[in-house]
């Protein structure tokens, strides 16, 4: 297994060119099958979950190229409805590929699908939205056999704004007949991206980016050559490791409006902040402040996706501050491993009650999750010390080459890969 090995202590400072967003990538290539002949996907991001999507596509029958940030999708010759469950276990997102799959192919069989251990992770909201535009679903164990002879338009109310459940449905409902309504639907720019994609195909949808949707079903889409937005979460955690390093990092190609939560957390913590256009400056030459709450919830607040990220910093901060996650239950995992770095986080339930320290010292340590093992990467590269970070098959499944990217910043990180054994 590879790990990361970093020096700490040096301010990162340099330019960085952000990289395309997975959690668009993964639905936009999943809806990809909505239409037959090939698709040009442009600024999609060279990661392990990119690859598991590229891999189920090709076994569904798609002929499917990556090269250079843009992804070559022939889905013509997809002739195979039933994704298999050891893909599907790869990836939380190969979920996305039930609604596509479903409307092209009048039924689908999937299977409850793997990720991050950061919850339960349900997908209840997915199913009873499917079945709402009219599906049949059978649960054998963890199989899910899926059928419609025709879907039609229908009112979903989602309990909870689900991101995958809101894309899933828009997937669906853009080849159903007549008119669907989604409210409480989740408000991400990546759903934004999703629907940008599918009107460039030929869909009628609307409202995305606000809690309600409407698609009008269309009988057929076209192919089309679409580029992904930036990378919010790669953004995010890119500013967060230059503050905490007390360095002095330019993002190019960013999205400053999808930071908004993060850039006013950011500023609490009195790190400077300097937006022009799509590149974000960021500084940090004093010891952060502490920020009294942060609450994780669905966008636009604060996003799960960067809670652990910005632990880091608070452990590094003057006073005490408490970071409270609502989304996912499991998403603390990452305290018990900052602790072997000198953190002073206390866990009651679902909320870090964290106490700043002068300083973190190198340990090895685990990534437990994707998000958290990017936190632990920061932790490394802000420690005093060397910082071996293990299990970092997590954080290639949504960092680019994150040595890489961090090399490029002044930062002491390299990959060990060890020599498999004859
Ligand atoms: C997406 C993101 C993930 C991010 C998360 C929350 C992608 C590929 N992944 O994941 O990075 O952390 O949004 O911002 O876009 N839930 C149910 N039933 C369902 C579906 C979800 O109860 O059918 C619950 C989940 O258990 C969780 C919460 O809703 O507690 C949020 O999940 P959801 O918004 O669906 O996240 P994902 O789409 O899985």
């Amino acid at each position: 297994m590879d790990k990361l090995v970093i020096e700490g202590g040096k301010p990162l400072s340099g330019t960085i060119v952000i990289q395309g967003a997975k959690n668009a990538a993964l639905p936009i290539l999943a809806a990809s099958l909505l239409a037959d002949g090939t698709t040009t996907l442009d600024h999609v991001p060279d990661l392990l979950d990119i690859d598991v999507m590229l891999n189920i596509l090709r076994e569904l029958g798609c002929r499917a190229e990556h090269t250079g940030g843009t992804v070559v999708l022939d889905t013509e010759t997809a002739h195979i409805s039933h994704v298999p469950e050891a893909l599907m276990r790869q990836m939380r997102s190969s979920i996305f590929l039930m609604g596509p799959l479903l409307a092209r192919f009048g039924e689908t069989q999937v299977y409850q699908p793997g990720g991050c251990a950061i919850g339960e992770r349900k997908i209840d909201l997915h199913l009873e939205g499917l079945q709402a535009l009219g599906a049949e679903i059978e649960e054998l164990g963890n199989r899910i056999i899926c059928r419609a002879d025709k879907l039609r338009g229908a009112d979903i109310h989602l309990s909870f704004p689900s991101v995958g459940a809101t894309e899933n449905i828009m997937m669906a409902a853009a080849l159903a007949e007549g008119r669907t309504t989604i409210s409480n639907a989740a408000r991400e720019p990546e759903i934004q991206d999703l629907q940008g994609f599918l009107n460039a195909m030929g869909a009628k949808i609307m409202g995305a980016g606000t809690d309600t949707i409407t698609i009008d079903g269309v009988q057929s889409l076209t192919p089309c050559r679409y580029k992904i937005i930036p990378d919010r979460i790669v953004a995010g955690t890119v500013m967060v490791a230059a503050a905490a390093t007390r360095g002095q990092v330019t993002l190019q190609n960013t999205q400053p409006a999808h930071l908004s939560s993060l850039i006013h957390v950011l500023r609490r913590a009195g790190v400077q902040i300097v937006i022009d256009g799509d590149i974000i400056k960021v500084g940090c030459a004093a010891r952060p402040r502490a920020v009294e709450r942060i609450v994780t919830s669905p966008y636009p607040a604060f996003p799960t996706d960067l809670q652990s990220q910005v632990m880091v910093l608070l452990t590094l901060a003057d006073g005490v501050s408490v970071l409270k996650e609502t989304i996912f239950e499991g998403r603390l995992k990452h305290v018990d491993e900052l602790s072997r770095m000198g953190a002073d986080i206390r866990v009651d339930m679902n909320a870090a009650f964290i106490r700043g320290v002068p300083r973190l010292y190198g340990a090895t340590v685990e990534a437990t999750d994707l998000r958290a093992g990017a936190a632990l990467v920061i932790a490394g590269l802000a420690a005093q010390g060397r910082t071996v970070v293990e299990q970092i098959h997590h954080i290639d499944r949504g960092y680019e080459k994150i040595e890489t990217m961090l090399s490029r910043l002044g930062a002491r990180i390299s990959r060990y890969t060890p020599v498999p054994n004859n």
